[in-house]
């Protein structure tokens, strides 16, 4: 099979030998009217961005770079939800391309023996009650051969684990059929609820001692999952239950 299976997710496809960023191209054609659906890859990107202003690099040749523009009808508020959408189809196809033991570190890192393979970015135009665009923009380490010394520590690809080479078109096109799958679930329920047992399962940090990084607080607790709004649900030593909201704090396992 090689061809892409869906009805309308990424059946506009503007492909890219070198760009700034793709999640920058498809921000622009958002602006633009740029139609649902439609995927942006890039074979490299010269600024590709990661969270938390941080740099994501994208060599030729080994990478997958690529950006879906979208445009939900829901609250801005609940926007949120579709990166973990965006982790939960993407971590499902490739553990099914490859095989590997692929896992989900909430709220949207790809992880795979302990480091990272994947990690996503989303960038919003909304007004109070309505969403122009979504962009979700999604970088996979597929067949770097090995990284420099102090990366290799958190950062892994694929084929380093896997031990061989992957079709990146084949990787993308099932990553697209799973997101078309369960973005219109998750649209049409206005929640998580179709994917959250599915998620929770994949999720690597369930039932893990995590420490919660607060702006103002650090605490442990243990992760039990998330609800249906992709708030993680954790339990504090004295027993009392939190949710933790992505955009204000990050965990850290221990
Ligand atoms: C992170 O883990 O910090 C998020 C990394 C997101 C990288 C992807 S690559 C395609 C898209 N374009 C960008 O500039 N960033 C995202």
């Amino acid at each position: 099979k090689s061809c892409l299976e869906t009805k309308w997710m990424a059946k506009n496809l503007e492909y890219y030998d070198e760009i700034d960023s793709t999640n920058n191209r498809a921000k622009a054609l958002g602006e633009a009217g740029g139609a649902d659906g439609t995927l942006f890859v890039a074979e490299t990107q010269t600024a590709g961005k990661g969270r938390r202003g941080r740099c994501w690099q994208s060599p030729a040749g080994s990478s997958i770079s690529m950006s879906i523009l979208l445009r939900p009808v829901m609250n801005p508020s609940d926007a949120p939800m579709l990166t973990l959408v965006m982790a939960y189809a993407a971590t499902k196809a490739l553990r099914e391309k490859t095989e590997l033991d692929i896992g989900i570190k909430w709220p949207n890192d790809l992880v795979v023996s302990g480091k990272k393979i994947s990690g996503i970015l989303t960038e919003m135009s909304a007004e109070i009650d309505y969403i122009n665009h979504v962009v979700i923009g999604i970088g996979i380490n597929v067949n770097m051969e090995s990284f420099p010394e102090d990366i290799a520590k958190t950062a892994t690809s694929l084929r380093i684990e896997a031990g061989k080479e992957f079709r990146r078109f084949e990787l993308i096109a099932a990553i697209m059929e799973h997101f078309e799958k369960a973005y219109e679930a998750v649209c049409e329920a206005g929640s998580l609820e179709p994917i959250m047992e599915d998620y929770n399962r994949l999720l690597v940090n369930c039932g893990r001692r995590v420490r919660v990084l607060e702006p103002e607080h650090e605490y442990d607790a243990l992760a039990l999952g998330i609800d249906k709004t992709g708030e993680l649900q954790v339990e504090c030593e004295d027993g009392s239950r939190k949710s933790v909201f992505a955009g204000e704090v990050s965990v850290r396992g221990i």
